[in-house]
């Protein structure tokens, strides 16, 4: 069986889905790669080191999009290349249901066996294919990184002989992967975190990385049996917004990551509680792309009020395309050994198994 991979549109994604580590285990398991040429180069990977672990180069997409059994991809592909797939071929990748129903029912149709992993059921067989934590987990870290290097004062407390430098304070809003993640990250870096969370099992994870967990008082638990967050109440969102202008009086940095799946990101830090925090302060939107956690966040824009940065980035992994890569491969990489049929050689849908029932586009 024939794996493709064509190259992405590098202007917007530069994380790609096989890198060479996982180019041989896709091989030691007995299928051919096929990549498009200069797949990884932007990455340090260039085709000589594929080309010695026996994976083939295509100059024409189209050809490859043709040849192979499985194309992998970090989405669906433009439309000149996606018309092109058919009966039988399976396609793996984010696919975006929600934005991109018309063109996955009309691939549905043609009987293209669609993989959107972003469905992945949260249990405890799936995690080792969890896109959505593995890539979360390092936006939360590189948004923290990102921030402290744009703030203009120290992070960390220190006693030197010309005084003494406070510790920054940061709160995390949203307490699901990447906010843990950035808590951790800001703690090693010796800032003191705040975070809150609409679901109350988070604050025991918070407070075990030394987290302060802030809680919006006498509110049931918000959390759906999968695990997610739900919508809140205009009640609800009152207290938070109480409870988060008092504490913005005494915060430096802010990272927002707060999501409820399928729907708009809630919109929490407004404009007018800016006015609380000091100049110079910095806030990572990383639900920008989502609609975003901050009124005033841009996709890709750095916007600046009263003294304060709220930076919305669509793709903060574009930052840290070779380690997000990595991880992705190997989560698709599990994804395909528990599809493939070894004995037989095929692709086996059995869907009875609950992480092909939940990722297949019918
Ligand atoms: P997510 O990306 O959908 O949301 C991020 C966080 O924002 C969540 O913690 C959510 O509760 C929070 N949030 C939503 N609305 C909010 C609001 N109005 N105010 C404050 N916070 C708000 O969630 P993520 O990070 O994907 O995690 C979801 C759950 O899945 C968590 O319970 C996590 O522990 C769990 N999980 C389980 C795994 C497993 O294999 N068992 C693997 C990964 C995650």
């Amino acid at each position: 069986m024939i794996i493709g991979s064509v190259s992405e549109n590098k202007e917007i994604e530069k994380r790609i889905s096989i890198t060479p580590e996982i180019a041989k285990k896709y091989i030691n398991l007995g299928f051919e790669i096929q990549l498009s040429e200069n797949y990884g180069r932007h990455l340090s990977f260039e085709d000589k080191e594929y080309n010695e672990l026996g994976v083939t180069f295509v100059s024409d997409d189209k050809k490859l999009i043709e040849n192979a059994d499985i194309i992998i991809q970090m989405g669906l592909l433009d439309e000149d290349k996606i018309s092109l797939l058919k009966s039988g071929q399976t396609f793996i990748g984010v696919l975006n249901p929600n934005e991109n129903q018309n063109k996955l029912d009309e691939l549905a149709k043609k009987k293209v066996n669609l993989f959107s992993l972003e469905l992945l059921p949260r249990i405890t067989r799936a995690q080792s294919m969890d896109i959505l934590s593995s890539q979360a987990n390092l936006a939360g870290y590189k948004a923290v990184v990102e921030s402290f290097s744009i703030y203009e004062k120290a992070i960390p407390m220190m006693m030197t002989a010309a005084g003494t430098v406070p510790a920054a304070k940061v709160l995390v809003v949203g307490a699901g992967v990447a906010g843990l993640q950035a808590i951790a990250t800001a703690k090693r870096m010796g800032a003191i975190v705040f975070a809150t969370d609409v679901r109350m099992a988070s604050k025991e994870q918070v407070e075990s990385l030394g987290g302060k967990f802030l809680t919006v008082e006498e509110t049931e638990n918000l959390e759906t049996e999968g695990g997610y967050a739900k919508e809140t109440s205009e009640e609800f969102k009152k207290k938070q917004e109480k409870l988060l202008s008092d504490t913005l009086k005494k915060i430096d940095i802010i990272i927002c990551t707060a999501l409820i799946p399928g729907k708009k990101a809630p919109l929490i830090i407004k404009a007018k509680m800016l006015e609380n925090m000091q100049p110079g302060s910095v806030i990572y939107d990383l639900a920008a792309v989502q609609g975003g956690n901050v009124e005033l966040s841009e996709v890709d824009k750095i916007i600046e009020k009263n003294g304060v940065k709220i930076i919305g980035e669509r793709n903060i992994l574009n930052k840290l395309p070779t380690t997000s890569s990595s991880l992705y491969a190997k989560n698709v990489f599990n994804f395909v050994s528990n599809l493939y049929d070894k004995e037989n050689k095929k692709i086996s849908i059995n869907l009875e198994d609950e992480i092909i029932s939940k990722t297949i586009i019918k």
